[in-house]
């Protein structure tokens, strides 16, 4: 990971299904505050993981339904697969290190003879992974009988129960704990271990992630039997894993809390308009602002000039934004535009969020920040890749920024939206 340039101050790495993302919360309220809180406090310099069991096409799937932050490395298909960045670059070592004693022919003939195993879709059959359904009542046995049966054929594996139905076969030096083991000696051998690392999970395949040393452990309040009997038999003694009392993604934010691993407050459970916040980072500028934005048209700030001036005395009188059609106003005219839409999202599903907001030094006091905006409208969502740049106010205090020019791409090329309902 060379975006930076030393060590991360906090690297999480969590699941996904039932911890990063509440399948019950149709919202998706506890990720979007999750979010605001990693792009307004911990992008710029800290890392993200993403370890899930999916498959890339099913872990795809899940980034077009919920509002999903972009990982800075995504590890998938139960720690078989490691890809880096936006474009999700493959890790040819690990790659070649999970060949050794595993041959995924072997499996197929062995598990075929255990009526007790149902296959699961042809997507989740991987190079290095082989999963199945099976009957809780009956996992214990099959997984018992088939590691017998395997290691009689030569095979050195590991066989993995989740969420009381998934049977995932792995080779031995594969899974979600060993990736990570895989991921911080990288790291180390550059020079650059996170100063913390906090490992998040709710079910089976999650349990190694927490027998890594030096790491940090939340079981989200919603985990799975299975992961809480690995903890009571094997861990309960170890202080640095905790069971949050809160679900999913609101339990990674306890945990930070719980942990110390620094700020835990998430800016969309504050009331920022009125707290006398002065903008910490860029990234906070730009959350608070599309925050105000969400809530502006949300009806849930209240309908004040004072705001708008507020927002006004922030820009650049010369400040231009370009609306993603390319269509090009004064900022402070879009502000005024504000004014009748407040509340015209009243009642219906509306919500905001910006991802890899990350701001680059231009000058001095002068920043580029570049991020992806995006905006769910009814059962509508697009995306535009957002540059703004910002100008420190006081070079020497550095209270707070002026926004001196704003520009926007559409991310999936829909020219649908035009400027009176994409506003920012
Ligand atoms: C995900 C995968 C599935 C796997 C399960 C547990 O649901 O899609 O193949 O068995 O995670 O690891
Ligand atoms: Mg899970």
């Amino acid at each position: 990971m060379d975006r930076l340039k030393k060590s991360a101050r906090l690297m999480i790495v969590s699941d996904l299904d039932h911890t990063m993302v509440d399948h019950h919360d149709t919202e998706s309220l506890s990720l979007l505050r999750f979010n605001a809180l990693w792009e307004a406090n911990y992008r710029h310099d800290s890392l993200l993981v993403f370890s899930t069991g999916r498959s890339p096409t099913l872990y795809k799937q899940l980034r077009k339904e919920k509002p999903m932050l972009t990982p800075d490395i995504t590890i998938m298909s139960v720690g078989t697969e490691i890809t880096y960045g936006n474009s999700m670059v493959p890790d040819d070592g690990w790659i070649e290190y999970l060949n050794q004693k595993w041959d995924r022919n072997i499996v197929r003939e062995e598990t075929s003879k255990f009526s007790e195993l149902t296959l699961q879709s042809e997507t989740e059959q991987r190079q290095h992974k082989v999963s199945f359904y099976v009957q809780k009542d009956k996992a214990l046995e099959v997984m018992k009988d088939l590691s017998e049966q395997l290691e009689k054929r030569g095979l050195d594996v590991k066989i993995i129960y989740s969420g009381g139905m998934d049977l995932d076969i792995l080779p031995q030096g594969a899974g979600k704990g060993q990736a990570l083991a895989y991921l911080l000696k990288k790291f180390k051998a550059e020079g650059k271990l996170p100063v913390n690392t906090l490992a998040c999970g709710d079910s089976g395949n999650d349990a190694e992630l927490f027998s890594i040393p030096e790491v940090y452990g939340v079981m989200v309040s919603n985990a799975q039997e299975e992961l809480l009997q690995w903890y009571a038999e094997n861990a309960k003694h170890n202080t640095k894993i905790i069971h949050a009392t809160e679900r999913c993604a609101a339990g990674i934010i306890q945990a930070i809390g719980h942990f110390n691993l620094g700020p835990s407050t998430s800016l969309r459970d504050m009331d920022f308009l009125e707290s006398n916040l002065e903008n910490l980072s860029q990234g906070h500028e730009i959350v608070k602002f599309y925050l105000f934005y969400e809530r502006w048209r949300r009806g849930e700030v209240e309908n004040s000039e004072l705001y708008l001036a507020n927002l006004k005395a922030v820009c650049y009188p010369t400040c231009v934004f370009v609306h993603p059609s390319g269509f090009e106003q004064s900022l402070r005219d879009c502000i005024d535009a504000l004014r009748k839409c407040c509340g015209d999202k009243r009642g219906n599903i509306f919500r905001v969020w910006v991802d890899q907001v990350l701001p680059a030094q231009i000058g001095p006091g002068t920043c580029l920040v570049k991020f992806t905006k995006w905006e769910l409208s009814g059962e509508e969502r697009h995306g535009s890749i957002t540059t703004v740049v910002l100008s420190s106010k006081d070079a020497n205090s550095s209270k707070g920024f002026t926004w001196a020019h704003v520009h926007q791409t559409w991310l999936d090329g829909s020219g649908a939206k035009d400027h009176t309902t994409w506003l920012f």
